[in-house]
C-alpha cells in the first residue's frame, strides 16, 4: 500500500516531498550508551516512516535552534543523586534556567532511564518533560520511567510515539524513504543485549599480589565466530549468576521446592524456581518499590509499618545492603508461593565492565579487569554477584553470556596525535589499557599521561609491567602513581595531579584531552574540583571560569568520563 501511494510523487523534488514530512528532533543524554543506543533505534523508525530525523547528542545540540523544533523527542538517563549524564549537563542547565525560550507549537515527550534503587529515580527525564510543559509545549504521549529492566517499557514508547507521529503522514512517508533516508554501514552481529553470545573464558588471573586486601581478575573473553565489534572505550556486559548459596538459602528459608517450574516472562517461559533464581532474578538489592510490593502480598504487619508515609529514611536505612534472605528473615514472609514473590522481583540485570583490551592487538578477543566485591553487612558476608561470579565461579573453558555496550561518550581522541591526559585509579585503569595499546597498534604519535593509584605498591599495581614497556617505547610519556597506604598520609591520583599543576595546565593549553575513568561519587568528584583547582591556580580562572571551561571541554567532547 505505501509503495504504491508513493508512486505519484516519486519524481517532486526533495524540497517539495520534505515540507510535508514531519520534522522530528531526537536529543540523547546518555552516559553508558544505553539512550544513545535507544535514540538510534527511534530516529531508524521515524525515518522509515517518512519523517525528517534530526538526531544529536544534547551536548551537539545548539540550544538556539530549539525555536525551530517541531516534534522535540528526549531520551535520557539519570546517574548517582539525581544528575543528568554528562553530555546532557549544559543543555540541562539551559533548559530549566531563565534564558529557555517559549516552546508553544512545540510537540514533544520523554523517555527517561533510570534505576530504582536509586533515591531520585529518573529524576534527569522528570526535570525536562516537567519544564518542557512548563514552557508551553504539548505532550505527544507521556513520558515513561524506565527502570534497569529498560527494553520492554522503551519499546513500547518508541512504538507509542512513532504512531502518535504516523498519523495522517502515510504519503509523505514513502515518499521520503524513496529519497534515501540515513543508509547505515555497520555490520552488524546478532548478538546483543537481547541475544547475548556465549563467550569462552580464555584466560582468568588474579592481578594482585599475595597479601593484597584486593582481588582483581584479568579476564580474556573469546568473541570467536560471534562477528561482536569493539572499539577502546566500549565496555562488555555480561549476565551473571546469583550466588548459589543465596539462592539456596532463601529457598530453605521460604521452604519452597528448588524444582517448582514457575512462570519468568509475559510470553510464559518456564523454568524451575532455583535456575530461575540463578539466572533470572534479582535477589540482591532491595528497592523501595519493591518493599511496597511485597508489604502488599505479604501478611507481614512489619513490613506494613515500614512502608508507611512517614517512615521513608527508616525505610531507606533498611534496604542499605540488605537484601531478600534478610527481608524474608526479618518480616517472616515464609509462607508467600515462590509464583507470587517472583513475579515482584526486577530482572537480574547485565553488568558493564569497561573493556581492558584492543581488538588491533588482540582480534576475537575482549579483555576486562574486575575487582571482587566482598564485604560484611549486617552480620553476614555480602559478595558482588558478577564480580564474586568472575572470580569464584569460572575457569577457562566455561562459557559466559555477553554483548558488546558501545560508548560514543569515551573514545579517543579522532585526531591520533592529540595529547591526552588518563586518570583511572584502580580498575579504572582499564580502559587506559585499552587506549594505550591501540595507539600503539596505530603508530599515534600523540602523548599520553596517565595517573594510577591503587593502596599498595608492592601487591596493586595493575598491568604494573606493561606501563614500564609502553614508557620505555615512548608508547606512554608519562605516569605518575598514588599508592595511598603506603605512606602515612593518603595520597590520591588528584594529589599528584596538584603537585604537576603546571605542566598539567600546559598539556590542557596544547589541547590535551583528559579521560577520567572510575569511582563517581568520590574519586572523579574530587578529580573533577582538582581540574577546576588547576585551571584557577595556573591560568588565572576565577571558579566560575573554571567551572565553565571544564564545561566547554566536556561539551567539545576533550574531557570525557567512564565513571560509576
Ligand atoms: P584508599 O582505599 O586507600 O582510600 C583505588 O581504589 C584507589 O583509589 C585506592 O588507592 C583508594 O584509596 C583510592 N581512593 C579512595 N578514595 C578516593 C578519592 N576520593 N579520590 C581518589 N582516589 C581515591
Amino acid at each position: 500500500g505505501i509503495a504504491t501511494a508513493a508512486q505519484p510523487q516519486a519524481g517532486t523534488p526533495a524540497a517539495a516531498v520534505s515540507s510535508t514530512a514531519r520534522e522530528v528532533t531526537i536529543l540523547f543524554g546518555s552516559q553508558t550508551g544505553n539512550c544513545s543506543g535507544l535514540a538510534k533505534k527511534l530516529s531508524k523508525k521515524l525515518t522509515e516512516q517518512g519523517a525528517v530525523v534530526t538526531l544529536s547528542s544534547m551536548s551537539d545540540f545548539k540550544p538556539a535552534n530549539l525555536k525551530k523544533v517541531q516534534n522535540l523527542l528526549i531520551v535520557v538517563s539519570t546517574h548517582g543523586e539525581g544528575e543528568p549524564p554528562d553530555n546532557a549537563i549544559s543543555f540541562h542547565e539551559f533548559l530549566l534556567g531563565k534564558r529557555a525560550p517559549k516552546l508553544d507549537g512545540v510537540s514533544f515527550s520523554v523517555l527517561a532511564l533510570g534505576d530504582t534503587s536509586y533515591e531520585f529515580f529518573c529524576q534527569t527525564g522528570k526535570d525536562f518533560d516537567q519544564r518542557l510543559e512548563e514552557l508551553g509545549a504539548t505532550r505527544i504521549v507521556p513520558r515513561v520511567d524506565c527502570d534497569v529492566d529498560f527494553d520492554e517499557p522503551a519499546a513500547e514508547w518508541i512504538e507509542d510515539v512513532t504512531r502518535k507521529l504516523g498519523e495522517g503522514n502515510a504519503q509523505a512517508a514513502a515518499a521520503v524513504s524513496s529519497i534515501g533516508g540515513t543508509a547505515s554501514n555497520e555490520t552488524e552481529s546478532e548478538f546483543s543485549r537481547t541475544n547475548p553470545f556465549h563467550a569462552e573464558i580464555l584466560e582468568n588471573l588474579n592481578l594482585n599480589g599475595r597479601g593484597s586486601d584486593r582481588e582483581t581478575r584479568h579476564m580474556e573473553i573469546s568473541l570467536e565466530g560471534s562477528g561482536l565489534q569493539y572499539e577502546p572505550g566500549d565496555s562488555l556486559g555480561i549476565y551473571p549468576e546469583n550466588h548459589p548459596q543465596l539462592v539456596d538459602d532463601l529457598i530453605a528459608a521460604m521452604d519452597w521446592n528448588p524444582e517448582e517450574s514457575i512462570t519468568i516472562n509475559k510470553q510464559g517461559d518456564l523454568l524451575a524456581l532455583r535456575k530461575a533464581l540463578l539466572r533470572h532474578y534479582e535477589i540482591t538489592v532491595l528497592t523501595k518499590p519493591l518493599i511496597k510490593q511485597f508489604a502488599e502480598i505479604a501478611a507481614s504487619p512489619g513490613l506494613k509499618e515500614l512502608v508507611e508515609p512517614g517512615q521513608e529514611q527508616k525505610l531507606k536505612e533498611y534496604i542499605e545492603e540488605r537484601d531478600l534472605l534478610d527481608l524474608v528473615q526479618d518480616f517472616q514472609l515464609k509462607g508467600i508461593p515462590a509464583a507470587s514473590f517472583t513475579s515482584v522481583l526486577r530482572k537480574l540485570p547485565a553488568r558493564l565492565y569497561s573493556i581492558s583490551s584492543s581488538p588491533k592487538a588482540t582480534p576475537d578477543e575482549v579483555h576486562i579487569t574486575v575487582r571482587a566485591v566482598q564485604y560484611e553487612a549486617h552480620g553476614r558476608n555480602r559478595y558482588g554477584v558478577c564480580s564474586t561470579q568472575l572470580a569464584d565461579r569460572l575457569q577457562p573453558g566455561d562459557t559466559l553470556p555477553v554483548y558488546i555496550q558501545h560508548n560514543p561518550n569515551f573514545k579517543l581522541p579522532a585526531n591520533p596525535d592529540a595529547p591526552v591526559i588518563m586518570i583511572g585509579p584502580g580498575t579504572g585503569v582499564a580502559p587506559f589499557r585499552a587506549f594505550l595499546s591501540e595507539r600503539e597498534e596505530t603508530g599515534s604519535e600523540g602523548k599520553s599521561w596517565l595517573f594510577y593509584g591503587d593502596q599498595h605498591f608492592a601487591t596493586d599495581f595493575l598491568y604494573q609491567i606493561e606501563w614500564q614497556r609502553w614508557l620505555k617505547d615512548g608508547v606512554l610519556t608519562r605516569m605518575d602513581v598514588a599508592f595511598s597506604r603506603d605512606t602515612d598520609q593518603k595520597v590520591y591520583v588528584q594529589h599528584r595531579m596538584l603537585e604537576k599543576s603546571k605542566e598539567l595546565y600546559e598539556w590542557l593549553q596544547e589541547g590535551a584531552y583528559v579521560y577520567v575513568c572510575g569511582d563517581e561519587k568520590k574519586m572523579a568528584h574530587d578529580v573533577h574540583a582538582t581540574l577546576a583547582a588547576i585551571l584557577e591556580q595556573e591560568g588565572g580562572l576565577s571558579a566560575e571560569e573554571a567551572a565553565d571551561y571544564l564545561l566547554r571541554m566536556q561539551q567539545e567532547k576533550r574531557y570525557q568520563r567512564d565513571v560509576y
